[in-house]
C-alpha cells in the first residue's frame, strides 16, 4: 500500500518534522492534512535549521511534490513568507510542485482577533492557544461560514465574501467582547493581493492524490500537533480544533481507507506539553530545566511557533498506549533519546492510581486526568554519549532496556530512534 501516515503520539512537538524529513527521502508526495500555522516543524540539515509551519517538512528533499490538504486552515501571510523563505534557501517551490486544496479554509485577521478575545474572556480557564486564529477558523468552517481557498479564484465574489466575513466577526467582537472592530474593506483589499499570489497553487488535491495512489506512487501524510490535542480524542477542552490522529489524514486529504500501509507514531523519549491542561507526569525544578534545556539551541524545549517554554515530564506510557490504540499505530519513531543520557534513574509511567484502583487504560479517554496519580517504574540510566550511535547493538544496555520497556508498555515496536538533531543521527531498527 502506498500511503504512510506520521502522527504525533503526545501533545505535539514530538519531533515529527525531522522524522518526516527522514522518511520523505523515499516519498513521491508529502502531504499535510490538519491544523495551520499553530504547528512548527523544525528540520536541521547541517548548519541550517528550517522552521516550517504550513508546508510539509518533506519539501526540503528535492524530489517529492508537496500537498496541503482540505483539513488545513491556512493563513496566507504565513504561507507566502514560508514560500519565500524556502526559495531564499534554494528550495524549489512553484505551483507544479506545491498544490493546495481548493477546500482548505482561510484564516483572516478577524479570526486572529477572535482567538485573542476569546482567550482573554476565558480568564483562569484559558486554553493557552497559539493565538493563530485556529479555533475561530475551524468554527467558521463547521458553521458553514468559512472562506475556502477555491473562492480566491473569482476576484469579485471573493472580495465581497472577505468583506462580509469581517463584518460578521466585527459584530461578535464589539457585542460579545467589547473589542474595536476591524476595517473590512482594508482586509478585503489585502486578501485580493494574496489571492493573486496563491491562486496558481490551488488544485484538486484529492484528484491528484487519488491518481498518484492508484499508480502506486508513495505518499507520506504528515500530521501537525498530536493525538492528545485531537479535538475528539484529546484532553478536551485543552485541545486544538482539528483531528491530528491518523483517521484525520484520510478526511483531511480526501483519500480512501484502502491505501494505508504504515501508521508511524512519533513520541519523545520523555513527555512535553505547551499550553494549559492536565499533565500527570509533569516535572518542576532542576530536573525539568535539565530536560527542557536553556533555549540556546533550536531543539531545546521552547515552542517553535510561540517561543513559550514547554512543560516537561517523564514518559507517560498509559497515554502512549492510548495513542497506539486511537491511531492504530504500526510502529513508533522515538526522538531525543540522547537528552536522557546522564539521568539516573529514569522513570516511566506504567499505570495510574486513584485510591486503591489501578488503571492501565484510561477509563474515559484523557479528558479528565486530574484524579489520576502516575505509577512509575524506575529504570537504570546510562552515562555514555549515544549521539554517535547508529546501530541498536551499540546502544548502552540500559538504553536498550528503556526502549524495550516502552515497546512492551505501548504494545508497539520501535523502528526509529533519534539521538541528535541532525539528519544522520538516527538508529533504524529492523
Ligand atoms: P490552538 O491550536 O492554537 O487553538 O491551541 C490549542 C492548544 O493546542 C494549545 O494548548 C496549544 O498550545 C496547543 N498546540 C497547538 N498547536 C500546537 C503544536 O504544534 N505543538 C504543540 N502544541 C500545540
Amino acid at each position: 500500500m502506498p500511503l504512510d501516515i506520521i502522527v504525533g503520539s503526545q501533545w505535539g512537538d514530538e519531533g515529527k518534522g525531522r522524522m518526516v524529513d527522514l522518511l520523505s527521502a523515499g516519498a513521491d508526495i508529502v502531504a499535510r492534512y490538519n491544523g495551520g500555522d499553530n504547528a512548527g516543524h523544525t528540520v536541521t540539515v547541517g548548519a541550517r535549521s528550517f522552521q516550517l509551519h504550513l508546508i510539509p517538512s518533506g519539501v526540503i528533499h528535492p524530489q517529492p511534490a508537496a500537498v496541503i490538504g482540505n483539513g488545513v486552515v491556512l493563513n496566507p501571510v504565513v504561507l507566502l513568507k514560508e514560500i519565500e523563505m524556502l526559495r531564499q534557501a534554494g528550495i524549489h517551490i512553484d505551483p507544479e510542485r506545491l498544490k493546495i486544496s481548493h477546500a482548505a479554509h482561510l484564516i483572516t485577521p478577524a479570526h486572529l482577533a477572535l482567538d485573542a478575545a476569546q482567550e482573554a474572556a476565558r480568564g483562569g480557564r484559558k486554553i493557552g492557544t497559539t493565538l493563530r486564529g485556529i479555533g475561530p477558523a475551524y468554527t467558521s468552517k463547521t458553521s458553514r461560514q468559512g472562506l475556502r481557498l477555491g473562492e480566491m479564484r473569482s476576484a469579485e465574489t471573493f472580495h465581497a465574501a472577505v468583506r462580509s466575513h469581517v463584518q460578521v466577526v466585527n459584530r461578535q467582537l464589539s457585542r460579545l467582547f467589547d473589542v474595536e472592530p476591524l476595517d473590512p474593506e482594508a482586509i478585503a483589499d489585502e486578501y485580493d493581493d494574496y489571492a493573486r499570489q496563491i491562486t496558481p497553487y490551488i488544485a484538486d488535491v484529492t484528484g491528484f492524490l487519488s491518481e498518484a495512489l492508484t499508480r502506486g506512487r508513495r505518499v507520506l501524510a504528515e500530521g501537525a500537533q498530536g493525538t492528545l490535542l485531537d479535538l475528539d480524542h484529546g484532553t478536551y477542552p485543552f485541545v486544538t480544533s482539528s483531528n491530528p490522529t491518523a483517521p484525520g489524514a484520510l478526511v483531511g486529504l480526501g483519500v480512501g481507507l484502502g491505501h494505508v500501509e504504515r501508521v508511524i507514531g512519533v513520541t519523545k523519549a520523555f513527555q512535553t506539553r505547551v499550553g494549559e491542561g492536565p499533565f500527570p507526569t509533569e516535572l518542576h525544578g532542576d530536573l525539568a530545566t535539565r530536560l527542557r534545556g536553556t533555549g540556546e539551541n533550536p531543539w531545546d524545549e521552547f515552542g517553535t511557533t510561540t517561543g513559550r517554554p514547554r512543560r516537561v515530564g517523564w514518559l507517560d506510557c498509559v497515554l502512549l498506549r492510548y495513542a497506539a490504540r486511537i491511531n492504530g499505530l504500526t510502529e513508533l519513531a522515538l526522538t531525543k533519546l540522547d537528552i536522557l543520557t546522564g539521568l539516573d534513574p529514569l522513570k516511566i509511567c506504567t499505570a495510574y492510581r486513584v485510591g486503591d484502583e489501578i488503571y492501565e487504560q484510561l477509563p474515559y479517554g484523557p479528558s479528565d486526568l486530574s484524579p489520576f496519580e502516575p505509577i512509575y517504574a524506575e529504570l537504570p540510566g546510562w552515562h555514555s554519549d549515544v549521539s554517535e550511535v547508529r546501530r541498536w547493538e551499540d546502544l548502552p544496555e540500559e538504553a536498550r532496556a528503556y526502549l524495550l520497556r516502552i515497546e512492551t508498555l505501548s504494545g508497539t515496536p520501535i523502528r526509529l530512534v533519534s539521538v541528535g538533531p541532525e539528519r544522520h543521527q538516527v538508529i533504524e531498527i529492523s
